[in-house]
This record gives structure tokens, sequence and C-alpha cells, in this order.
């Protein structure tokens, strides 16, 4: 595509807002908020070997989980972005105890609130694979003008009003979802912006890969054990054995199965009841956009965008991606339940 053919970020979203004549544009303009707080992350992360911030922190987060130097510089800076943006009235993120309430008069007036996973794939970060950044929209449901409250962060996926991921993979790529489409744009380095590169992205109805931590195959329930034997099962009519493909980075393993059809599954097991994925920064704003796309996201039981948040940091089972694939997993898990 030549230069002066690039729709970027902000050209896309204005002209989107612009369908909508009750639109204010404080939607377009948090995603450019948050566009920033990518590009400024994916600074970071692409000379992450030559300054000193490969390697671990030295602290844990609420989680019990080890931070890397990388979570905490991500972390702030999408802290800091979000706090000069003048549409975010407060955050919540993995890698803090509590929801951050901004408390100038712009923040107080502004309709939403911001959930991140500053960097996911933490452990990938060291060996130079994929790694993301994971955020969600809500508006909020405390009173204009005042400071937000843990309630504007504990609605449920489905009051989502956009949700999105930034990859650091082989390119820098943001991906977002409204309910209405998901597009995918890709940052062009000469220029600074994230441009269209991947309009309307459907994920495929059926697929041929499926993605899960299979080291904890002994933990699963005998349901799950027997999908995956089926996923390995030679079966030339059905297309099978099907293809593992396991990164480890939530982001990079979904970019992959919204693309190219898929699924991905975090389940729970004898150790983990509850899996181990959160379902504020990384179930529920992945739900949001593979479901945008056409597929289907279940904690086994319902659909993971119908689940009552009770806590900021809870984890979910998930079972997300082609629907097909999901519907099979779903079927064969309950099988035997
Ligand atoms: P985070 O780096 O944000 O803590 O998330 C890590 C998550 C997720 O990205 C990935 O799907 C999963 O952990 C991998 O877990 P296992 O190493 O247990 O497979
Ligand atoms: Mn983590
Ligand atoms: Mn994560
Ligand atoms: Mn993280």
């Amino acid at each position: 595509m030549l230069q002066g053919q690039l729709i970027t970020l902000d050209e896309f979203t204005i002209q989107e807002t612009r369908k909508f004549p009750q639109a204010t544009g404080e939607l377009s303009s948090l995603l450019r908020d948050i566009a920033l707080a990518g590009k400024i992350i994916n600074k970071q992360v692409r000379k992450a070997g030559l300054s000193d911030i490969l390697g671990k922190q030295g602290t844990s987060n609420i989680q019990g989980e080890e931070q890397m130097k990388l979570d905490v510089i991500a972390d702030e800076t999408l802290i800091h972005v979000l706090k000069n943006s003048t549409d975010c009235a407060g955050i919540a993120s993995e890698e803090n105890d509590d929801h951050v309430s901004y408390e100038d008069t712009f923040s107080a007036n502004s309709k939403y609130v911001v959930l991140f996973d500053p960097l996911d794939g933490s452990s990938n970060i060291d060996v130079n694979a994929s790694i993301g950044t994971i955020f969600s929209i809500y508006r909020r449901v405390s009173e204009l003008g005042t400071t937000c409250t843990e309630a504007d962060f504990l609605q449920p996926g489905n009051k989502l009003m956009a949700a999105g991921y930034i990859i650091y993979g082989s390119s820098t790529m943001m991906v977002y979802a409204t309910r209405l489409s998901v597009n995918g744009f890709t940052l062009e380095p000469s220029i600074g912006e994230f441009c269209l590169s991947h309009p309307n992205i459907k994920c495929p109805e059926n697929g041929k890969i499926y993605s899960v931590n299979q080291g904890n195959m002994n933990k699963f329930s005998d349901g799950l054990k027997s999908y995956l034997e089926y996923c390995m099962e030679v079966n030339k009519e059905e297309g099978r054995p099907y293809s593992h493909r396991y990164i480890g980075s939530m982001v990079g393993d979904l970019h992959r199965t919204l693309i190219k059809g898929g699924l991905f599954m975090y389940p729970a097991d004898k150790s983990s009841p509850n899996g181990k994925l959160r379902l504020q920064y990384e179930c529920n704003p992945m739900a949001f956009i593979v479901e945008a796309a056409g597929g289907i996201a279940s904690n086994g039981d319902i659909d993971i965008l119908d689940i009552m948040p009770t806590e900021l940091h809870q984890r979910v089972p998930v079972y997300i991606g082609s629907k097909k694939m999901v519907e099979k997993v779903l079927a064969m898990a309950h099988a035997k339940d």
C-alpha cells in the first residue's frame, strides 16, 4: 500500500465515530492515548536487550507472581499516560493491588475506566518471543464529577465498550474491537503511526490448531484428556491430528487463533480449580474481541462475558476461539462429568 493511502488508527476511529451523530469522540481519544502508551512500551521492548531492563524486578504482584522489570515499566507507562488523558477516570491493572482513581477535574468528569494487563507473557521477555499489552474500556457506573469506585471495574464483559491488545511480535500491532467490528493496525515505524492493516477481522468458524499447556495434561479432567487424545488422533477425513502451538503468551496465542482459527484454552486443573488467567485483565477483553469476530469464549459452563466479577484479580478457566472447536471441546469435557 502506498504511504498516501494509509489509514491511521486516529483517522479510522474518527471516521467510525462520525457514523454515530450522538458520539462525542471521547472513546477515539482514549484509544489514541492507549496507542501512545503502546508506542512508548514498544520502544522499550525493542531495545530491551541493550538497556538494563531484561530480567526480574525483585518484587511480587498481588497474585504472588514475580514481576519482571518490563512488567513494571509497562504498568507505570500506562498509568502515567492515562492520567494525562482527558478521557480516563481511573485504571485497574494486573500489577497493582487496587484500582487507581485519578483525582483531577478532567478525570473526575471522564466517563470511561480502563483495565489492563500491561505486559502479557512476562516469561517470554527474556527469550525474545511475542509479548503484549491487553486493555478493556468500560463506561463507569459511578456518578460523573466524582472519583471512580471499585464498582466501575467490577462490571461483566458484556458491558464492555471496547477492548484490544497491542502485540510486540515480529511487527507491532494493535487490534481493537467494538461491538461493531474488530480491526488490526500495524505500527509503521517510519511515521510512528498504527495504520489499518487487518480490516474487519473474522475468526474462522473452524480451525486445525489447538493451544494449551499440554504439560498439565495429567492434572486435567477425564473429559479434557479425551479431547486432547482426539486432537492427536490420526483421522485423515477429519483433518487430524491437529497442530499444537503454545507460546505461553496469551496475546501471541490468541492473535494466531483469531487470524488463523483454532482453540486456545487454560482450563481448571487439580491444583488450580479456577485456572490461571485473570477474568478482568485477560479473559474478558479477549472474549470480547473473539466474540466480536464471530468466535466463542466460555469458562466451561457459561459465556465468559456473562460472568459477574466479584474481585479485581479473580481467575477463571477459559476456552476460546473458533466456534466449532470450542463447541467440541466443551461437549467432550462435559460428556465425562
Ligand atoms: P502474565 O505474563 O501477564 O502474567 O500472563 C501470563 C499468562 C498468559 O500470557 C499465558 O497464556 C499463561 O500465563 C501461560 O501460563 P503457563 O506458563 O502456565 O502455561
Ligand atoms: Mn503476571
Ligand atoms: Mn497476562
Ligand atoms: Mn502481565
